[in-house]
């Protein structure tokens, strides 16, 4: 049933656009989404869902101003979140300026959007845990100062701060949160947990042979996906803007991430991952572990799956999709 409110989402075909567009539809909104214009197909998500004929479609691109008011404008958009990036860190090297006109200018250009439009709109804002990236504390919550070690955390650190501003500026409510690792089914094959998922699955049907990873220390704070939108949206709904950690509270290496996927479809990980220089960073994010007290504390939410219930769920997938 309705509920006379409208969202617009950017990202609306990543992993989060797809996950939150399911929840806002359920909770009876009407829910309008940025398609940017690619060659392929892009909506295999929205359709996994069986939403693809649900979220309304309106062209535009984060570096494209005036496609964002016309979709403001279109959408009559109560509530915005910013969730489109060019999101894997990897790539931020090799299009470092890509990367920070989409992360960093593409959201100030969301926020004019915003301030032109309607500028009693609720904003929200994907920023990241990749800002802490050489961690000033054992445990980052949000007076942790940044210290971002890649060409995407910079950009995202420029996206957050404008944000903060156009909060203190201009009275927009716009929130800002800064989210760790969260993963899914949908989460894009690039990303370790899918790449990890993807591998594990052909390995056990006999489809491939190795795994081939690059750092295997590096230990990070995942979640669940489904989870995650769900503070996405406990942010617009608050009284007033402010900025939220938003993590497990445990961290773990890639390596024992590595373990629970093998495991699960019992195989060795010794007899199949190897160790390959290509997949290292010029530099990397050692540790990323997140204190959520504050996101628990005002806005009620709490994470609810584990790190084993959700790789062996991705697995699971993994298995189902290649079998056709
Ligand atoms: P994702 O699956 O990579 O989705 C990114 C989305 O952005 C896609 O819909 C993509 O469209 C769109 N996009 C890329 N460039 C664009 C442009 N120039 N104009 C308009 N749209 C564009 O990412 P995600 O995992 O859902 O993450 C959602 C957001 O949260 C991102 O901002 C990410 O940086 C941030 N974040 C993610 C995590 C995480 O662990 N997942 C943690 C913290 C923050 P196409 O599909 O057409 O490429
Ligand atoms: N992708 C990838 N591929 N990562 C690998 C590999 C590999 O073959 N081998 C080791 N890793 C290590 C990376 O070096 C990194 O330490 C860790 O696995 C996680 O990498 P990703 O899954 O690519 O995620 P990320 O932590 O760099 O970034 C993700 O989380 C951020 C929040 O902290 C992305 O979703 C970002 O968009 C997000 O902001």
């Amino acid at each position: 049933m309705s509920n006379n409110k409208n969202a617009l989402i950017t990202g609306v075909t990543g992993q989060d656009g797809a996950y939150l567009s399911k929840l806002l539809l359920e909770k009876g909104y009407s829910v309008h989404g940025v398609l940017a214009r690619r060659s392929t197909d892009t909506l295999w998500r929205l359709r996994e869902l069986g939403i693809e004929n649900e979220v309304k479609l309106v062209d535009g691109d984060l570096t494209d101003l005036s496609s964002l008011i016309r979709a403001m404008e279109i959408s009559k958009a109560d509530e915005v979140y910013n969730l489109g990036a060019q999101s894997f860190v990897g790539t931020s090297w090799q299009q470092p300026i890509l990367t920070a006109q989409v992360d960093g200018v593409g959201v100030i250009n969301v926020l004019e959007a915003v301030r032109i439009v309607n500028p009693k709109a609720h904003f929200y804002q994907a920023s990241t845990s990749e800002m802490f990236g050489l961690i000033q504390a054992d445990m980052q919550d949000e007076t942790t100062p940044f210290y971002p070690r890649s060409p995407y955390g910079v950009a995202k650190l420029m996206g957050h701060w404008a944000t903060v501003n156009y909060r203190e500026s201009f009275g927009l409510h716009a929130s800002s949160g800064i989210l760790f690792n969260h993963e899914s089914p949908l989460r894009g094959i690039e990303f370790v947990t899918r790449k990890v998922t993807d591998a594990v699955a052909r390995i056990k049907l006999g489809r491939q042979k190795e795994l081939r990873l690059g750092n295997i220390d590096s230990k990070r704070d995942w979640g669940f996906a489904g989870d995650y939108v769900e503070a996405m949206w406990l942010m617009t709904q608050q009284p007033e803007a402010d900025d939220y950690v938003v993590a497990t509270g445990l961290t773990t290496t890639v390596r024992d991430m590595v373990e629970i996927a093998f495991g699960h479809v019992g195989l060795n990980t010794g007899d199949h991952l190897v160790i390959d220089p290509q997949f290292f960073r010029p530099a990397e994010v050692d540790v990323l572990l997140g204190n959520p007290a504050k996101a628990i504390a005002r806005l009620g939410w709490k994470p609810r799956t584990s790190l084993q219930q959700l790789i062996t769920m991705m697995v699971d997938a993994d298995l189902r999709r290649l079998q056709g």
